[in-house]
This record gives C-alpha cells, sequence and structure tokens, in this order.
C-alpha cells in the first residue's frame, strides 16, 4: 500500500470538496481539521479546485489529493500543486500510469469485476467504488471482494451519516468519501463553524 493510501486508511472519512472560491481553501482546511478530519479530496470540477488545492496542501497535517481527475495533464498539475493522491470517477491507463509515475496515490474508480482486475493489472490494491449507492453499496463491494481479496475499496456516493459506520465495518473497505460535511454552500458562504462542527459529527461517527 502508498504511504499515502496508509495515510487515508488511519484518516478513515475522505471529505469531497466541491470549491468555488480558492480564497476560502486555507480556512476550509483549518475547519476540517478542527473537526478531526485529516484528509481531503478537492475535486477539479470548479475551476477554484487546483488552486483551492494548492493552499490546502500546504497546510500541515492535512493529507490532500485531487479528485476529479480526467486526463493525465490533469495529474501533472495536480502534482505541481501539491496533491498526494490522485482519484477519478472512473478508470483511465493513462490517469493511473501518470499517477503513479509521478509518486502519488491512484485511486480510480471502479464499478465492475472488469474494472477491478484492470486496477489490479495496473499494480493497483486500493480503488473508489463509485457511486456506491447506485451500485448496491457495501453487498456489491463484499461481493467483487470475494474473488478478489487482494483489493480494498473507499465507497464514493451517497455515502453519509447513516451509512459510514456500515462501510467501514467490512475489511474490504479501508475508507469511505462523501461530501456530507462539507456542504458547496457553506463553504461558499465561509461558514466555517458548521463544516467544522459536521466534520466533529462525522469524525464522532467513528468513535461511537
Ligand atoms: C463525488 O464525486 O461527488 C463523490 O462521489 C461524493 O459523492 P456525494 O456527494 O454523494 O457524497
Amino acid at each position: 500500500m502508498h504511504t499515502t493510501t496508509a495515510r487515508l486508511t488511519a484518516a478513515r472519512i475522505v471529505p469531497v470538496i466541491v470549491i468555488d472560491d480558492a480564497a476560502r481553501a486555507s480556512d476550509l482546511a483549518h475547519a476540517l481539521l478542527a473537526g478531526g478530519i485529516t484528509s481531503a479530496e478537492v475535486t477539479l470540477r470548479t475551476p477554484a479546485g487546483l488552486d483551492a488545492l494548492a493552499a490546502m496542501a500546504t497546510v500541515p497535517g492535512l493529507t490532500v489529493g485531487a479528485g476529479t481527475v480526467l486526463t493525465p495533464e490533469q495529474v501533472q498539475r495536480s502534482a505541481d500543486a501539491g496533491a498526494a493522491f490522485i482519484v477519478s470517477p472512473g478508470f483511465d491507463d493513462d490517469v493511473v500510469a501518470t499517477t503513479l509515475d509521478r509518486g502519488l496515490a491512484a485511486l480510480p474508480g471502479i464499478a465492475t469485476a472488469t474494472e477491478a482486475m484492470r486496477a489490479l493489472r495496473a499494480g493497483l490494491t486500493e480503488v473508489k467504488f463509485f457511486p456506491a449507492d447506485r451500485l448496491g453499496g457495501l453487498a456489491t463491494i463484499e461481493a467483487l471482494a470475494a474473488p478478489l481479496p487482494q483489493l480494498r475499496f473507499m465507497p464514493s456516493g451517497g455515502v453519509g451519516a447513516h451509512n459510514a459506520v456500515e462501510y467501514l465495518s467490512s475489511a474490504a473497505v479501508f475508507a469511505v468519501s462523501g461530501s456530507w460535511m462539507v456542504n458547496r454552500a457553506a463553504i461558499a458562504a465561509g461558514d466555517h463553524d458548521t463544516i467544522r462542527s459536521a466534520s466533529a459529527a462525522a469524525i464522532a461517527l467513528l468513535e461511537a
């Protein structure tokens, strides 16, 4: 396992951030840390994503990666901005190869056994499972893990307070990711109290 993936495994919960103003990024990072969150996936689906990633990657104690990475060029820009890991909604050979060339942890999305086999052939032992709820949730992860026990999954898509602990109870799941504690409107409004308390509530799920 890549050392960064080991850090995500220890973190257990990876917030998925959609940010519209990079000037909010540093305060957002500190709100997450204040709530006990130690990792963040900053998506490149907004124009501010890359600058926000760069700002958050400088904050000590936070393991920051790029999400919604679709091309090798985006991998390069994310690596240059300080990303420690690269997440994609699906599996792309060139994105994974570029990520590994840059020494970063690759977490491509997979949805089928065929894609899981491609990830294994690429040398990966951890993948994102997306969109987790629409694909049948934990039952589907465990069905995939039965013939492929060397692979572990980060479910994403529809994960929240109602099911995060159930996912994390499975040996096939190394972490969960989701946006439920990083409301996009709260980020845009600079409402860091809400983000800090939602982050603390998410972390409290792990301790319950
Ligand atoms: C995403 O790509 O947005 C993530 O999978 C997060 O999904 P969520 O918003 O359902 O948590």
